[in-house]
C-alpha cells in the first residue's frame, strides 16, 4: 500500500508538471483527488488493515493528498498568471500609433474684429456691455427718441415678435439699458458688440448682422472727444494711414449727427471701383447724445453730455481681410473660413 501511495503521488506530480491549461488541470484534480480516485479507494481499503497499520497508512494518504493539493494550487496560480499575461499582451494599446487628428477650427473674421475692438476700448478704460437680442420697443426705439409713429422707424424694417417685442435692429438699445442701469448716474464709457436683425432681403444685406455700439457720458464731453476717439479706432482697427471724414447726417438719438467715412483701404483715397471713385468708404454713424435721450435715461443734460457711435462689423471685417462679398461670412463654407 505504501508503494501504491508513493506511485500515485509520483504519477500525479508528473501529470501536473506537463499541464498548461485549466481544463486538464481540472481533469487531473478529479482523477487524483476526486471521490473515485485511487487515494479514495485506498482509504476505503484501510478498513481491512491491522489496527496499528491504520494510522500509518492514513497519515501517508493524507500527506500525499496534501502534496498533490499544494502542487495543484501552485499550478492554478501559474495558469492564472499566464492567462493574465496573455490578456495584457492581447489587449495592449500601441501608443506609438499616430492618433486621429482633432481638427482645430479658426476664429471667424467677425469675431476677430470684435476681439480687437474690445481690446482697444478696454485699454482706454471702457467696459464691455451686452443686451438681449430679443428687445422691447421701448429700449430699441422709444428711449432713443424714436416714439411710436416716428418716420425714422421706417429706416429699420424690423422683425416684431409681438407688439412689444422685436429682434433688436441696432445695438443702440444697449445705450439706454446702460444709462438706466447706472442708478448713481456716474460717467459711462462702454462698448457693446452684438448681433442685430433687420428685414432685408437684397444681395448686399443680410437679415442678421453685427454691430458695435460705443457710448461715453460725462461732464464736458464734446465733439472733439468723439473725433479723437474715432480716429484712434480707425487707425488701430482699420489701418494706420486711415483718415476720417465726418458728414452731417440724421439719427434721432444724436444731435448733431454724423456719418463717418474712412479713406478707401483698397486705393488709399485715390479712387477705385470699391469706393466708387470717391476715395471714401462709409463705416459708421455717430453723434452727440440727444438731450431727450439723456433726460429719458435719467441723466441731466444741463450737467452731462456724451457721444455715441455705431459701427457695422461685417464691413470692417471685409475691409480688413479683403473679403469681396458679405455673404461669404455667413455661408459657413469651410474653404472660406479655414483661411483665417
Ligand atoms: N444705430 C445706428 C444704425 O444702426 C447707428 C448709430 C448712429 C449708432 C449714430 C449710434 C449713433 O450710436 O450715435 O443705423
Amino acid at each position: 500500500m505504501k508503494d501504491r501511495i508513493a506511485k500515485i503521488e509520483k504519477d500525479a506530480k508528473e501529470a501536473l508538471n506537463k499541464i498548461v491549461d485549466r481544463q486538464t488541470l481540472n481533469e487531473i484534480k478529479i482523477k487524483y483527488l476526486g471521490r473515485k480516485s485511487e487515494l479514495s479507494d485506498i482509504f476505503k481499503e484501510m478498513a481491512t488493515l491491522a489496527k496499528e497499520e491504520k494510522p500509518v497508512i492514513g497519515s501517508l494518504v493524507n500527506k500525499a493528498r496534501n502534496n498533490i493539493e499544494e502542487i495543484i494550487r501552485q499550478k492554478e496560480a501559474e495558469i492564472e498568471k499566464q492567462e493574465l499575461e496573455m490578456k495584457l499582451e492581447n489587449e495592449k494599446i500601441d501608443i506609438t500609433l499616430p492618433g486621429t487628428k482633432v481638427k482645430k477650427g479658426s476664429k471667424h473674421p467677425v469675431n476677430s474684429v470684435i476681439e480687437e475692438i474690445e481690446d482697444l476700448f478696454v485699454s482706454m478704460g471702457y467696459t464691455v456691455e451686452s443686451g438681449p437680442e430679443l428687445e422691447t420697443d421701448r429700449f430699441c426705439f422709444e428711449l432713443l427718441n424714436l416714439p411710436e409713429g416716428h418716420p425714422a422707424r421706417d429706416m429699420q424694417d424690423s422683425f416684431y415678435i409681438t407688439d412689444e417685442y422685436l429682434l433688436r435692429t441696432q445695438t443702440s438699445a444697449v445705450q439706454a439699458r446702460t444709462m438706466l442701469a447706472n442708478k448713481d448716474k456716474t460717467p459711462i464709457r462702454m462698448i457693446c458688440p452684438g448681433k442685430t436683425y433687420r428685414r432685408e432681403d437684397d444681395a448686399t444685406h443680410s437679415h442678421q448682422f453685427t454691430q458695435a455700439e460705443g457710448l461715453v457720458i460725462d461732464e464736458n464731453i464734446s465733439l472733439a472727444d468723439l473725433k479723437g476717439t474715432l480716429e484712434i479706432f480707425a487707425k488701430r482697427i482699420i489701418g494706420e494711414n486711415s483718415k476720417l471724414r465726418f458728414r452731417p447726417s440724421y439719427f434721432p438719438f444724436t444731435e448733431p449727427s454724423y456719418e463717418v467715412d474712412v479713406t478707401c483701404f483698397k486705393c488709399g483715397g485715390k479712387g477705385c471701383n470699391l469706393c466708387k471713385q470717391t476715395g471714401w468708404i462709409e463705416v459708421l454713424g455717430s453723434g452727440m447724445v440727444h438731450p431727450n435721450v439723456l433726460r429719458m435715461c435719467g441723466y441731466d443734460p444741463e450737467k452731462y453730455s456724451g457721444f455715441a457711435f455705431g459701427v457695422g462689423l461685417e464691413r470692417i471685417a471685409m475691409f480688413k481681410y479683403g473679403i469681396p462679398d458679405m455673404r461669404y461670412l455667413y455661408a459657413n463654407d469651410i474653404r472660406f473660413l479655414s483661411q483665417f
